[in-house]
Protein backbone atom coordinates (compact mmCIF):
# COMPACT_ATOMS: atom_id res chain seq x y z
CA UNK A 1 0.00 0.00 0.00
CA UNK A 2 1.23 3.50 -0.78
CA UNK A 3 2.44 6.03 2.13
CA UNK A 4 -0.21 8.09 3.77
CA UNK A 5 -0.28 11.82 1.95
CA UNK A 6 -2.39 14.25 3.91
CA UNK A 7 -4.14 17.34 1.24
CA UNK A 8 -5.11 19.80 2.77
CA UNK A 9 -8.17 21.65 0.81
CA UNK A 10 -7.84 25.22 0.97
CA UNK A 11 -11.74 26.02 0.00
CA UNK A 12 -12.28 25.94 3.98
CA UNK A 13 -10.00 28.70 4.85
CA UNK A 14 -10.81 32.21 4.70
CA UNK A 15 -11.07 33.22 0.69
CA UNK A 16 -9.82 36.25 1.15
CA UNK A 17 -6.20 35.16 2.58
CA UNK A 18 -5.35 31.79 0.53
CA UNK A 19 -1.99 32.61 0.41
CA UNK A 20 -2.17 31.98 4.51
CA UNK A 21 -3.97 28.60 3.40
CA UNK A 22 -0.88 27.45 1.63
CA UNK A 23 1.57 28.55 4.03
CA UNK A 24 -0.52 26.41 6.50
CA UNK A 25 -0.05 23.18 4.85
CA UNK A 26 3.45 24.06 4.47
CA UNK A 27 4.47 24.40 8.48
CA UNK A 28 1.99 21.35 8.91
CA UNK A 29 3.90 19.05 6.73
CA UNK A 30 1.51 18.23 3.93
CA UNK A 31 2.37 16.47 0.83
CA UNK A 32 -0.33 18.41 -1.61
CA UNK A 33 -2.43 21.12 -1.30
CA UNK A 34 -6.09 20.39 -2.70
CA UNK A 35 -7.51 22.81 -5.09
CA UNK A 36 -11.59 22.59 -5.74
CA UNK A 37 -12.19 24.11 -8.62
CA UNK A 38 -15.84 23.81 -9.19
CA UNK A 39 -17.98 25.75 -12.14
CA UNK A 40 -21.41 26.23 -10.84
CA UNK A 41 -22.87 23.81 -13.33
CA UNK A 42 -21.06 20.12 -12.41
CA UNK A 43 -22.10 21.31 -8.82
CA UNK A 44 -23.77 24.07 -6.73
CA UNK A 45 -21.05 26.40 -6.04
CA UNK A 46 -18.68 28.40 -7.36
CA UNK A 47 -14.96 28.45 -6.67
CA UNK A 48 -11.94 29.85 -8.06
CA UNK A 49 -9.94 29.19 -11.25
CA UNK A 50 -6.52 28.88 -12.95
CA UNK A 51 -5.76 32.44 -11.74
CA UNK A 52 -5.97 31.52 -8.66
CA UNK A 53 -4.04 28.63 -8.73
CA UNK A 54 -1.06 30.28 -10.51
CA UNK A 55 -1.61 32.82 -8.13
CA UNK A 56 -0.67 30.56 -5.54
CA UNK A 57 1.60 28.62 -7.30
CA UNK A 58 3.98 31.65 -7.07
CA UNK A 59 3.77 31.21 -3.30
CA UNK A 60 3.68 27.67 -2.62
CA UNK A 61 6.00 24.90 -4.01
CA UNK A 62 3.86 21.83 -2.67
CA UNK A 63 2.69 19.31 -5.13
CA UNK A 64 -0.92 21.18 -6.60
CA UNK A 65 -3.33 18.62 -6.54
CA UNK A 66 -6.35 20.14 -8.65
CA UNK A 67 -10.03 18.57 -8.57
CA UNK A 68 -12.06 19.63 -11.35
CA UNK A 69 -15.41 19.74 -10.65
CA UNK A 70 -16.31 20.99 -14.13
CA UNK A 71 -18.60 20.10 -16.65
CA UNK A 72 -16.00 20.78 -19.28
CA UNK A 73 -12.20 19.44 -18.55
CA UNK A 74 -11.01 19.47 -22.06
CA UNK A 75 -11.56 23.25 -22.37
CA UNK A 76 -10.08 24.07 -19.31
CA UNK A 77 -7.51 21.00 -18.73
CA UNK A 78 -4.38 23.94 -20.63
CA UNK A 79 -5.35 26.44 -18.40
CA UNK A 80 -4.94 24.20 -14.94
CA UNK A 81 -1.32 22.98 -16.47
CA UNK A 82 -0.06 26.51 -17.55
CA UNK A 83 -1.26 27.59 -13.93
CA UNK A 84 0.88 24.67 -11.97
CA UNK A 85 -1.16 22.17 -11.05
CA UNK A 86 0.58 18.84 -10.74
CA UNK A 87 -2.30 15.93 -10.30
CA UNK A 88 -5.30 17.14 -12.66
CA UNK A 89 -8.33 15.19 -11.49
CA UNK A 90 -11.48 14.87 -13.45
CA UNK A 91 -15.09 13.35 -12.98
CA UNK A 92 -15.89 10.24 -14.76
CA UNK A 93 -19.20 11.75 -14.72
CA UNK A 94 -18.46 13.77 -17.42
CA UNK A 95 -16.16 11.78 -19.38
CA UNK A 96 -16.03 8.68 -21.50
CA UNK A 97 -13.50 6.90 -22.96
CA UNK A 98 -12.43 8.79 -25.67
CA UNK A 99 -12.62 12.49 -23.56
CA UNK A 100 -10.60 10.58 -21.07
CA UNK A 101 -7.79 9.81 -23.74
CA UNK A 102 -7.91 13.48 -24.90
CA UNK A 103 -7.19 14.26 -21.46
CA UNK A 104 -5.19 11.87 -20.73
CA UNK A 105 -2.95 12.77 -23.68
CA UNK A 106 -2.81 16.99 -22.73
CA UNK A 107 -1.74 15.94 -19.67
CA UNK A 108 0.75 13.33 -20.16
CA UNK A 109 2.54 15.60 -22.92
CA UNK A 110 3.16 17.93 -19.76
CA UNK A 111 4.62 15.27 -18.09
CA UNK A 112 1.94 15.84 -15.21
CA UNK A 113 -0.69 13.26 -13.79
CA UNK A 114 -3.95 12.48 -14.02
CA UNK A 115 -6.82 11.49 -11.40
CA UNK A 116 -10.34 10.49 -11.44
CA UNK A 117 -12.83 11.40 -9.01
CA UNK A 118 -16.44 9.81 -8.84
CA UNK A 119 -18.83 11.09 -6.59
CA UNK A 120 -20.52 8.85 -3.69
CA UNK A 121 -22.93 7.74 -5.90
CA UNK A 122 -20.85 6.85 -8.77
CA UNK A 123 -19.33 3.11 -9.62
CA UNK A 124 -16.03 3.28 -11.40
CA UNK A 125 -17.29 2.67 -15.24
CA UNK A 126 -16.24 0.16 -17.51
CA UNK A 127 -13.99 2.29 -19.82
CA UNK A 128 -12.05 3.25 -16.87
CA UNK A 129 -11.77 -0.11 -15.38
CA UNK A 130 -9.88 -0.28 -18.86
CA UNK A 131 -7.57 2.42 -18.08
CA UNK A 132 -6.78 2.14 -14.52
CA UNK A 133 -2.86 1.91 -15.60
CA UNK A 134 -3.23 5.32 -16.76
CA UNK A 135 -4.99 6.98 -13.57
CA UNK A 136 -2.28 7.88 -10.51
CA UNK A 137 -5.07 8.87 -8.75
CA UNK A 138 -8.29 7.91 -8.00
CA UNK A 139 -10.30 9.89 -5.48
CA UNK A 140 -13.67 8.51 -4.29
CA UNK A 141 -15.59 11.31 -2.57
CA UNK A 142 -16.98 11.02 0.49
CA UNK A 143 -19.74 13.76 0.15
CA UNK A 144 -21.69 15.33 -2.42
CA UNK A 145 -19.29 17.91 -4.45
CA UNK A 146 -19.75 21.57 -3.52
CA UNK A 147 -19.02 22.44 -0.04
CA UNK A 148 -17.07 22.18 2.59
CA UNK A 149 -17.72 21.08 5.85
CA UNK A 150 -20.33 18.22 5.06
CA UNK A 151 -20.65 14.92 7.06
CA UNK A 152 -18.61 12.04 5.42
CA UNK A 153 -21.03 9.56 3.93
CA UNK A 154 -20.32 6.50 5.44
CA UNK A 155 -22.41 4.64 2.99
CA UNK A 156 -19.01 5.02 0.33
CA UNK A 157 -17.04 2.92 2.93
CA UNK A 158 -17.82 -0.78 0.94
CA UNK A 159 -16.75 0.84 -2.45
CA UNK A 160 -13.70 2.28 -1.21
CA UNK A 161 -12.35 -1.29 0.30
CA UNK A 162 -13.70 -2.41 -3.53
CA UNK A 163 -11.72 -0.09 -5.35
CA UNK A 164 -8.71 -0.06 -2.96
CA UNK A 165 -9.07 -3.86 -3.37
CA UNK A 166 -9.36 -4.06 -7.05
CA UNK A 167 -6.01 -1.80 -7.41
CA UNK A 168 -4.10 -4.15 -4.82
CA UNK A 169 -5.05 -7.14 -7.08
CA UNK A 170 -4.05 -5.87 -10.15
CA UNK A 171 -0.24 -4.85 -8.78
CA UNK A 172 -1.23 -1.45 -9.70
CA UNK A 173 0.48 1.25 -7.81
CA UNK A 174 -2.60 3.54 -8.14
CA UNK A 175 -2.77 6.08 -5.14
CA UNK A 176 -6.34 6.30 -3.64
CA UNK A 177 -7.66 9.30 -2.36
CA UNK A 178 -10.65 10.03 -0.15
CA UNK A 179 -12.47 13.40 -0.02
CA UNK A 180 -14.90 15.02 2.02
CA UNK A 181 -15.74 14.89 5.49
CA UNK A 182 -12.26 13.65 6.95
CA UNK A 183 -11.58 14.34 10.65
CA UNK A 184 -9.43 13.00 13.13
CA UNK A 185 -12.07 10.59 14.22
CA UNK A 186 -13.10 8.44 10.54
CA UNK A 187 -9.30 9.03 9.13
CA UNK A 188 -8.69 5.30 10.87
CA UNK A 189 -11.76 4.01 9.06
CA UNK A 190 -10.95 5.30 5.83
CA UNK A 191 -6.86 3.89 6.10
CA UNK A 192 -8.40 0.64 7.22
CA UNK A 193 -11.05 0.87 3.60
CA UNK A 194 -7.83 1.46 2.01
CA UNK A 195 -7.29 4.99 1.67
CA UNK A 196 -4.36 6.38 1.36
CA UNK A 197 -4.15 9.93 0.41
CA UNK A 198 -6.53 11.91 2.89
CA UNK A 199 -8.56 15.16 1.47
CA UNK A 200 -9.30 17.63 4.96
CA UNK A 201 -10.82 21.22 4.43
CA UNK A 202 -12.27 21.53 8.11
CA UNK A 203 -10.57 18.62 9.05
CA UNK A 204 -8.02 21.10 9.00
CA UNK A 205 -8.49 24.52 8.16
CA UNK A 206 -11.47 24.93 10.41
CA UNK A 207 -9.17 23.84 13.78
CA UNK A 208 -8.14 26.19 16.03
CA UNK A 209 -4.82 25.08 15.16
CA UNK A 210 -4.64 23.94 11.69
CA UNK A 211 -0.60 23.31 11.41
CA UNK A 212 -1.02 20.97 14.19
CA UNK A 213 -4.22 19.48 12.60
CA UNK A 214 -2.34 18.69 9.68
CA UNK A 215 0.23 16.57 12.10
CA UNK A 216 -2.55 14.91 13.70
CA UNK A 217 -4.68 13.16 11.17
CA UNK A 218 -1.04 12.08 10.09
CA UNK A 219 -0.57 10.37 13.13
CA UNK A 220 -4.04 9.04 13.48
CA UNK A 221 -3.82 7.59 9.71
CA UNK A 222 -0.17 5.81 9.84
CA UNK A 223 -1.74 4.04 13.54
CA UNK A 224 -4.81 2.86 11.76
CA UNK A 225 -2.10 1.91 9.04
CA UNK A 226 0.21 -0.22 11.42
CA UNK A 227 -2.92 -1.47 13.22
CA UNK A 228 -4.24 -2.75 10.32
C1 LIG B 1 -16.13 19.18 -2.03
C2 LIG B 1 -14.64 19.20 -2.21
C3 LIG B 1 -13.88 18.72 -1.02
C4 LIG B 1 -14.10 19.52 0.23
C5 LIG B 1 -13.35 18.93 1.36
O1 LIG B 1 -16.73 19.66 -3.18
O2 LIG B 1 -14.26 18.40 -3.30
O3 LIG B 1 -12.50 18.69 -1.35
O4 LIG B 1 -13.72 20.84 0.10
O5 LIG B 1 -13.68 19.64 2.51
P1 LIG B 1 -14.11 18.90 3.83
O6 LIG B 1 -12.91 18.07 4.26
O7 LIG B 1 -14.44 20.01 4.78
O8 LIG B 1 -15.27 18.01 3.50
ZN1 LIG C 1 -12.06 18.09 -3.54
Amino acid sequence: MNDIRIAPSILAWDLGDLERAVEISVEGGADLVHLDVIDGHFAPNITFGPGTVKALRRRCDLKFDTHLMIDTPLQYVERFLDAGSDLLTFHAEVLDGSKFDELYKVVKARGKEVGLAIKPKTDLPPWALDRLDKISTLVVMTVNPGFSGQTMDMTVMPKLQKISGLVKDRGLPTDIEVDGGIEPENVGEVVKRGGNVLVAGAGVYGKKDPVKAISELRERAELARVKG
